[in-house]
C-alpha cells in the first residue's frame, strides 16, 4: 500500500528492513510462549539490589552531575576502569583508545557511519550478528562472506575473499551469535597476519568473550594484534577495533558498552556520535561504575557463568533426549546460543510456524547469512528460559521435530 510518505523516505530506508528477531521478540510478549528466539539474558541474574544501592548513592553524592550533559567520550573513571580491565589481558591502552556508546549496537552503527560508502563490501562471518548487517546496509554495505565452521571463521578462505578488497572484516571470535562457535587461536592469528598483509582493517565483536563456561580463556584478536604490531607500548594502534558491552555481563537495560581503537578511529567516532545522541547517559555510565567497582563486576560474572552453564548442559542433555536423529548442533564453550542444522529437506522457517502453534520459538538461520544459505539452520538461546521451562520448551520442540522428520 503507497502513503503520502513514501516518496519523502530517503533511498536508504529502502534497505531498511525491520529485524525478524525483533519482530519474533513480540512472540516473547505471550506468556504461554517459550521462547527461545532473543539473545535476552536472564532476568533473575540482574543486580537489581546493587543497582537500587548505586542509583540513591549517586543521586545523594553527585546528583547534579550524574542529571547533566556529559563528554561524547564517556565518563573518566569508567573508561579507566575498562582500560585497567584491558590491561589484565595485556595490552596497555589509555584513555584515548576508548570510547563509551549507548550499547554496542551504537558502535556497530557509528562504524558505518564513518567507514561505510554505498556499495562498499564488508567482510562478514557466514553467519553472522544479524544487527550489524541491519545497521550497516542502511550505509550500503555489499557483504562478502566467509564460512564459520566449529573453529569460527574459515581462514583458509579469507585470503581469496580478502581479494575483492572489502573496507574491514567483522568478526565475532568467542561463542559467536549466531553459531555460538569459538575461533582457535591459530585462526586468530592467521586473520590478523592476513589483515596486515591485504591492509584490511578488523572489527571485533565481544560481547560475550568473558561468559566461558569451559576451556581456556583465548585472547582476543586485539590483544593478539597489539603483540603483532610492536608499536604498541604506550596506547593501541594496532588494525583492530574492539566493542564489548555490559549488556550480558551487567544489564542491556542500561545501554552501555564501549570501543577500543586507535585514537585517530575514536576521534571519528566522537564526532559522529555527537551527531548521534551527543554522549551515552550520564547517569547510567555512574551508576554503572559505581555498580561495577571494587570487584562486584567479577564477582557477578562469576554468577552468570553458573547459572548460564547449568542452563547450556541442560539444553544439550534436553536435545540429546528429545531431538530425533538427523539433527546436528553447536556445543558452545560460553555465550548464549547453540545452533542447530536440520536435515537439508527442512526449511527452519516452516518448522518455526508448527513450533508456534504449539508454544515455543526460535529463531530461523538465513537471515544471518547476507548472501542467502541457512534455511535449514536456526538459532536457540539458553540463558533467558529457566531450567524448568528450558526443558518443557525443548520438549514440545522436539515434538514438532519428530513429526516433521518423521
Ligand atoms: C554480537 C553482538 N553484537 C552486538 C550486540 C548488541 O549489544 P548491545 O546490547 O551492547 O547493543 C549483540 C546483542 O545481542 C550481539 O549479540
Amino acid at each position: 500500500m503507497h502513503t503520502p510518505w513514501d516518496h519523502r523516505f530517503a533511498q536508504r530506508t529502502k534497505r531498511m528492513g525491520s529485524s525478524a528477531i525483533r519482530e519474533l521478540l513480540k512472540l516473547t510478549e505471550q506468556k504461554d510462549i517459550i521462547s527461545f528466539a532473543g539473545g535476552l539474558p536472564a532476568p533473575e541474574v540482574f543486580p537489581v539490589e546493587a543497582f537500587s544501592v548505586a542509583c540513591e548513592r549517586v543521586l545523594r553524592e553527585v546528583g547534579a552531575q550524574a542529571l547533566q550533559y556529559g563528554t561524547t567520550e564517556g565518563y573518566q573513571p569508567l573508561k579507566e576502569m575498562i582500560a585497567r580491565h584491558t590491561s589484565r589481558f595485556g595490552v596497555e591502552i589509555t584513555p584515548d583508545n576508548i570510547l563509551i556508546t549507548t550499547g554496542s549496537q551504537q558502535a556497530l552503527d557509528l562504524l558505518g557511519k564513518i567507514f561505510i560508502n554505498p556499495g562498499d563490501k564488508i567482510l562478514v562471518e557466514a553467519p553472522t550478528y544479524l544487527g550489524a548487517l541491519q545497521a550497516w546496509s542502511a550505509y550500503g554495505a555489499e557483504y562478502i562472506t566467509v564460512q564459520v565452521d566449529e573453529h569460527g571463521m574459515d581462514t583458509d578462505a579469507l585470503e581469496d575473499a580478502l581479494r575483492s578488497g572489502p573496507k574491514f572484516i567483522y568478526v565475532l571470535p568467542n561463542f559467536q551469535n549466531p553459531s555460538g562457535a569459538t575461533m582457535t587461536l591459530e585462526r586468530r592469528t592467521r586473520l590478523i597476519e592476513l589483515a596486515d598483509r591485504y591492509g584490511v582493517p578488523i572489527v571485533e565483536d565481544d560481547p560475550y568473550g568473558q561468559l566461558r563456561y569451559e576451556g581456556k580463556h583465548l585472547p582476543a584478536v586485539m590483544v593478539l594484534d597489539s603483540q603483532y604490531q610492536e608499536n604498541c607500548e604506550v596506547g593501541y594502534l594496532g588494525n583492530v577495533i574492539y566493542t564489548s558491552t555490559f549488556s550480558k555481563i551487567l544489564a542491556p537495560g542500561i545501554r552501555l558498552a564501549w570501543v577500543i581503537a586507535p585514537p585517530e578511529v575514536i576521534s571519528k567516532m566522537v564526532q559522529a556520535k555527537q551527531g548521534a545522541d551527543l554522549h551515552t547517559s550520564t547517569f547510567n555510565q555512574i551508576v554503572a561504575y559505581e555498580v561495577s567497582k571494587g570487584g562486584f563486576l567479577y564477582k557477578h560474572i562469576e554468577l552468570i557463568k553458573s547459572v548460564y552453564g547449568e542452563r547450556r548442559d541442560l539444553i544439550m542433555a534436553a536435545m540429546d533426549g528429545y531431538f530425533p536423529p538427523g539433527m546436528e548442533w553447536t556445543h558452545p564453550e560460553g555465550g548464549l546460543f547453540t545452533w542447530i542444522t536440520l536435515p537439508e529437506n527442512l526449511h527452519a522457517s516452516d518448522i518455526l510456524k508448527t513450533a508456534i502453534e504449539k508454544k515455543v520459538a526460535f529463531v530461523p538461520g538465513s537471515p544471518f547469512y547476507p548472501d542467502g544459505g541457512g534455511h535449514n539452520k536456526f538459532r536457540l538461546n539458553f540463558s533467558n528460559a529457566n531450567p524448568e521451562r528450558i526443558r518443557e520448551g525443548i520438549s514440545r520442540l522436539g515434538k514438532v521435530l519428530n513429526d516433521a522428520v518423521g
